[in-house]
């Protein structure tokens, strides 16, 4: 984004009338040709596939990410279901009564890998396998979808984008606000200068039922007989078979990656996206297990702050995040950008955008101020309501987790390449899981976004 000038603000002012025309074509509001909108509708259309476009795909990992991820992906025109892979007898069984006796089911990633009818896999394990199983994929010859975050740790990001680069296979990260027509419309909006010169951003989380901060249901047949445990744990540290260890994964630092890891991860790519950045320089955390005394190894309350140096793209601005599990009023996952002029609130459907009319105060204490500064007060104005305008999803929209995986299938069947690949996945990733490093260590991360290095302060 370029210096903000009164030069931007008017463009971005003629722009409203014409690319969200484009965007909102049909809008009856645009044809009306009225000035003074509040409101637009946002809208995508989708190109047609041929006849030679099937794509075969596998999911690993069929718990309730993964069959999502899959039930998607078989929405995409041309799509078929091949083989599952998981490591507990119940998911299997589900995924067969799901998708029809006749796919292929394992408890070895590796046989998935193996199959020459297979395009493309969704890998949707937990956090610990992402790595493994991506690299394999890939050199195995298969696209891969990888679910958030990309990796477990900084220090297994860069196998994952020397995988992608030595195969040229299509890898994308899971995180599919990235592809939504509400993130496309903040990206757009912020480019053309409708809230000036950005300098601060920042999203939360409020949860507060048990299924909502990780205590799942254990499924009662749950057993190392049903379970393929060994798998499960030859990667990190051995423990004997613990039934919350598999089904609560994300309470566990082995496996999961908390709430930053989980959660944080999503608003870093959309806030790439959305700005270009290519992330932080400095990432602190803080927060603490207040409440779920369950046995989880991560905290339930987590702060993140987090500066972003002026680069091409963007001037420098803070980031500030934060996640409560134990928040009574609970709440929703907003995205906020804040520049000198205005501000966004968005989401995958949508995007309030807000812009100031004024700066003038009707603070009695700043107004004498002014007095005695010799400054009259005679063109006193009033605050108005910041001008609002609403760009909405259009009623029918499929959604940006279908775009996110259509994005994902197109570019398989184009040779083409996507957003979210391995080199944008690791940069949402690693200042999420510096979060995590910050935490444990009560000390500020520094990391080097361009060139995706820790830095070390003396
Ligand atoms: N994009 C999103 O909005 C979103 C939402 C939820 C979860 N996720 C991500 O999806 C992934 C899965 O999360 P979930 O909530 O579905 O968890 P889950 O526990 O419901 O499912 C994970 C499944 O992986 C299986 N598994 C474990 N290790 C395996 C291995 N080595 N090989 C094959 N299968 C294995 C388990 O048996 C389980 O069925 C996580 O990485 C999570 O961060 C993304």
């Amino acid at each position: 984004m370029k210096e903000n000038s009164e030069a931007s603000r008017r463009g971005f002012l003629k722009k409203l009338a014409t690319t969200t025309a484009a965007v909102a074509a049909g809008s009856s509001l645009i044809a009306a040709g009225k000035s003074n909108q509040s409101f637009y509708y946002l809208k995508k259309e989708y190109k047609p596939f041929g006849p030679n476009d099937q794509v075969n795909i596998a999911l690993i990992g069929a718990g309730g990410m993964g069959t999502q991820d899959a039930i998607v992906a078989l929405q995409v025109p041309g799509v078929k279901m091949v083989a599952v892979c998981d490591l507990y007898d119940g998911r299997l069984a589900e995924a067969k009564k799901r998708w029809g006796n006749d796919i292929f089911t394992t408890k070895v990633y590796k046989e998935i890998l193996n199959r020459k009818d297979i395009d493309a896999v969704i890998i949707a394990t937990p956090d610990h396998w992402h790595q493994q199983i991506s690299v394999d994929a890939m050199h195995a010859g298969k696209h891969v979808y990888c679910e958030k975050p990309m990796v477990h740790s900084v220090a297994e990001g860069p196998a994952v984008i020397k995988a992608q680069k030595e195969t040229g296979k299509v890898f994308q990260v899971g995180s599919q606000g990235v592809s939504s027509l509400g993130n496309e419309k903040a990206h757009e909006l912020l480019k053309s200068g409708a809230i000036g010169e950005l300098n601060y951003a920042e999203g939360f989380w409020a949860r507060r039922a048990p299924i909502e901060v990780w205590q799942y249901p254990i499924p009662d047949d749950a057993s190392a007989q049903t379970v393929d445990w060994e798998t499960y744990v030859s990667n990190v540290q051995k423990r004997p078979y613990d039934s919350k260890r598999f089904f609560r994964w994300r309470n566990y630092t082995d496996y999961g990656t908390g709430m930053a890891g989980d959660l944080f991860v999503h608003l870093f790519s959309s806030l790439h996206f959305i700005t270009e950045s290519m992330g932080p320089n400095k990432i602190y955390a803080s927060g603490g297990l207040r409440y779920w005394n369950d046995g989880r190894e991560v905290p339930d309350v987590l702060l993140g702050t987090f500066d972003y140096g002026k680069t091409a793209a963007h001037p420098a601005f803070n980031l500030s995040l934060r996640c409560n599990f134990v928040d009574g009023t609970s709440g929703t996952t907003y995205l906020k950008l804040v520049g000198s002029e205005g501000s966004m609130d968005v989401t995958w459907d949508s995007v309030v955008l807000k812009r100031n009319k004024t700066i003038a105060s009707d603070d009695p204490f700043y107004l004498e101020k002014l007095r005695k500064a010799g400054q009259t007060n005679s063109a006193r104005k009033h605050i108005l309501p910041p001008e609002e305008i609403t760009f909405d999803a259009e009623k029918g929209y499929l959604g940006g987790p279908y775009d996110h995986m259509n994005n994902w299938i197109t570019a398989i069947r184009n040779n083409g390449k996507v957003t979210e690949d391995a080199v944008f996945g690791y940069r949402a990733a690693a200042p999420a899981l510096l979060c995590n490093d910050s935490y444990y260590k009560n000390s500020p991360m520094f990391w080097d976004p361009e060139n995706m290095k820790m830095v070390k302060k003396a």
